[in-house]
């Protein structure tokens, strides 16, 4: 079997540490890995299969000879360093928005539409995480009926914002603990005992940017383009795993009996169900591991052919590191 040689853009913070483990937990075969980051981590010792490698500075020329690179890094980087890496001849598959909705750049997540990846001219997209956890599952109702459209709400954890996003709640629960006052830098208000109904910046439509995600990367991953998604995102004091709230009007009625058959047999997706026994998904749950947990599932009283339910899933991993490496694994058979 061909082997690679896998550089991370990134590989310092929330998602490229966890694209680190992920590669070693799923055996991907890489001949060599290389981890980039800024002049700030340059020397740091990253563990990967037992050897500490230590990471390099990111330039330029950092990716010559490499075959796959896996983006972890902010939009500006993806974007200034896109060009020298499909110039090496490297395919990037990269976790910003950079490229998400580039015309040419496949937008994939593997239990969906692992088809698109083949179409790439050198760059592939990793869908934002909110929109990932959502419509693995949503795709599983979709087999039942077309979905016309959805209205979502999500909880998104700190680490979400990155590897500063969970520092800064444990610090102002510490300081609040302590009578100390906190002041913010990761999120614009105090997260902690606190919700914040802003994620991205808004725009005309009063939604914000994070919220159209949910509707304009959707339509491109189930090419579905006359979806209609009216998305709410909040950010909540939970460290890890988004949960989300959503009510879908499908062209034909479907049970929640049939939703919930469909949802169990559909990849990536557990059912967790069963309301008698106070089973449903929970971020704390879903922590840590691959598979999107879905419950709730149930008529929705306020719209014809309506049907509710609620997700979880890890958004460090499903949502960004693991989607990212299935997708290199798309490109390796
Ligand atoms: N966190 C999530 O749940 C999540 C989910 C889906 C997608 N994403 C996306 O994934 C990307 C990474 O997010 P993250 O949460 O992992 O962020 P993060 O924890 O803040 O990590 C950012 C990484 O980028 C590196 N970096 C920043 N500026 C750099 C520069 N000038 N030159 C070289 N490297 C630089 C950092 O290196 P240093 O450590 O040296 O600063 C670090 O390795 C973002 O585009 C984000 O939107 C994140």
């Amino acid at each position: 079997m061909k082997e690679y040689k896998v550089a991370i853009l990134g590989a310092t913070g929330a998602v490229g540490r966890e694209m680190i483990k992920i590669l070693e937990e799923r055996n991907f075969p890489v001949a060599d890995l290389i981890p980039l980051a800024s002049a700030r981590s340059a020397g740091t010792k990253l563990s990967f299969r037992g050897e500490a490698l230590p990471v390099r500075e990111a330039c330029p020329d950092a990716f010559s000879g490499v075959d796959l690179v896996l983006g972890a890094a902010p939009n500006a980087l993806a974007k200034e360093y896109a060009p020298h890496i499909t110039a090496a001849g490297a395919v990037f598959v990269d976790n910003s928005s950079a490229f998400r909705m580039s015309p040419g750049v496949p937008l994939v997540i593997p239990e969906i539409n692992p088809e698109d990846a083949r179409l790439h001219r050198g760059i592939i997209a990793n869908p934002n995480c909110s929109t990932i956890v959502a419509l693995v599952a949503v795709n599983a109702v979709r087999r039942l009926s077309e979905i016309l459209s959805m209205t979502v709400s999500t909880y998104q954890a700190v680490s979400g914002a990155g590897a500063g996003g969970p520092a800064e709640l444990a610090e102002e629960v510490s300081a609040l603990a302590a009578g100390r006052t906190v002041s913010p830098s990761v999120f614009p208000y105090q997260i902690a005992y606190n919700l914040i109904p802003q994620i991205g910046d808004f725009l005309e439509n009063g939604y914000t940017a994070e919220e159209m995600k949910m509707q304009n990367e959707g339509r491109k991953i189930l090419h579905l383009p006359s979806l209609r998604v009216s998305c709410t995102c909040v950010r909540v004091p939970v460290v890890r795993s988004h949960s989300i709230s959503i009510s879908l009007v499908t062209k034909e009625p479907v049970s929640a009996e049939a939703a919930r058959a469909a949802i169990a047999a559909a990849p990536g997706c557990l059912l967790v169900d069963d309301p008698a026994q106070r089973k449903y998904p929970m971020p704390l749950d879903t922590s840590d591991q691959d598979l999107v947990y879905v419950g709730r599932i149930r008529r929705d009283i306020a719209n014809e052919n309506g049907l509710s339910l609620w997700c979880c899933g890890d958004q460090v991993r499903k949502g960004a590191a693991t989607n990212a490496v299935q997708i290199a694994e798309l490109l390796t058979h």
